[in-house]
C-alpha cells in the first residue's frame, strides 16, 4: 500500500540524506521512477502536479501508484504538489494520496498559516503527511508563475513559528532556488538554510530541484533538506527523447517503441538524482 511520506521523510531528515520527489504526468514516467526506486532500493515519493491532476484524472494516477506500491519492496508515497484548494486536497486524500501540498505562499503569512491549519487538522486524523511553503520560490511550475522580482526568502523565525501555529509536518521554505532550469547558477542562501534547520525540526523541503548543480545539492541535503522536487529535469529528457526518436525514426509509429526508450532516459535520470540525495539503500 502506499505510505504516508512522514516517516521516510522524518529518517532522511535525522540520518542526513534526501529523499526525490518526482513530479510524473504519465504511465510510463512513474513506472520509470518506480524502477529506478527499486534497482536502488530508494524510498521514493510520486507527485504530481494540479495540471497532471487534472490532465490524467485522481483516480488514475491514484491506482497506478497503488498498484507501483503494492508491486514494489520499496515505500512509496504519492503526493499533490503545489495545491491551493483545499477541496482538491480532501479529493485526493480520499482517493488515496498520502501526502499533500497546500501552497499558500502567495498569501500574508498568517492566511497560509489559517488554511495550512486547515488541511493538517484533516490530514492529521488519516495519516497523511502535509507540506506548507513559506516565502515564495521563484518560476514557473505548471500555472503558477512568480517573477525574479516577486520571489522572496522564508524568515527563520517565521518558519519556526508557522510549524508551531500550524503543526505541518514538513516545511518548504524558499532559500533561493527556483522552479524551471536556471539561467546560470541558483543563488542559494545556505546560512538561511542552516539558521532555519537550527530551529525547526520538521524536514524541509527542497523546491526547484532541477539545474541545481551537485555540490550546492549535496550541501542543501546536509544541512536539513530531506526531499528535493524534481520536476523540470524530468520532463525535458523524456520528451527530448521522444523528439530525438521521431527524428530518427520518422516512420515507427508505435508507441512501445518510443515510449520503452523514454522509459529508459527517465529511468536513468531519476538514479542519478537518487544516488545524488543519497537514498540509495536506505529502503
Ligand atoms: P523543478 O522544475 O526546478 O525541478 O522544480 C520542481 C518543484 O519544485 C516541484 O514542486
Ligand atoms: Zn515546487
Ligand atoms: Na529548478
Amino acid at each position: 500500500a502506499l505510505v504516508s511520506s512522514t516517516p521516510m521523510l522524518q529518517q532522511a531528515r535525522k540520518q542526513g540524506y534526501g529523499i526525490v520527489a518526482f513530479n510524473v504526468h504519465t504511465l510510463e514516467m512513474l513506472q520509470a521512477v518506480v524502477d529506478a526506486a527499486e534497482e536502488s532500493r530508494s524510498p521514493l515519493i510520486l507527485q504530481t502536479t494540479v495540471g497532471t491532476v487534472k490532465h490524467l484524472g485522481i483516480e488514475y494516477i491514484a491506482n497506478a501508484a497503488r498498484t507501483a506500491a503494492e508491486k514494489a519492496r520499496i515505500p512509496i508515497a504519492l503526493h499533490l504538489d503545489h495545491c491551493q484548494s483545499f477541496e482538491l486536497i480532501i479529493q485526493c486524500i480520499r482517493a488515496g494520496y498520502t501526502s499533500v501540498m497546500i501552497d499558500q505562499s502567495m498569501h500574508p503569512f498568517e492566511k497560509n498559516v489559517e488554511m495550512t491549519k486547515k488541511v493538517v487538522e484533516v490530514a492529521r486524523a488519516l495519516n497523511v503527511n502535509v507540506e506548507a511553503e513559506l516565502g515564495k520560490v521563484g518560476g514557473v511550475e505548471d500555472d503558477i508563475h512568480v517573477d525574479e522580482d516577486m520571489a522572496s526568502l522564508a524568515d527563520p523565525n517565521e518558519c519556526q513559528r508557522f510549524v508551531e501555529l500550524t503543526g505541518v509536518s514538513t516545511l518548504a521554505p524558499a532559500i533561493g532556488t527556483a522552479h524551471g532550469i536556471y539561467k546560470g547558477e541558483p543563488n542559494i542562501d545556505f546560512q538561511r538554510i542552516e539558521a532555519i534547520a537550527g530551529i525547526v525540526e520538521v524536514p524541509l523541503v527542497l523546491h526547484g530541484g532541477s539545474g541545481i548543480p551537485e555540490a550546492q545539492v549535496k550541501r542543501c541535503v546536509a544541512l536539513g533538506m530531506a526531499k528535493m522536487n524534481v520536476a523540470t529535469e524530468l520532463k525535458n529528457a523524456f520528451t527530448n527523447s521522444l523528439q530525438r526518436f521521431f527524428v530518427e525514426h520518422p516512420n515507427d509509429l508505435d508507441p512501445r517503441s518510443y515510449m520503452s526508450i523514454a522509459k529508459t532516459v527517465v529511468k536513468q535520470l531519476a538514479l542519478q538524482k537518487m544516488e545524488l540525495c543519497g537514498c540509495t539503500n536506505k529502503a
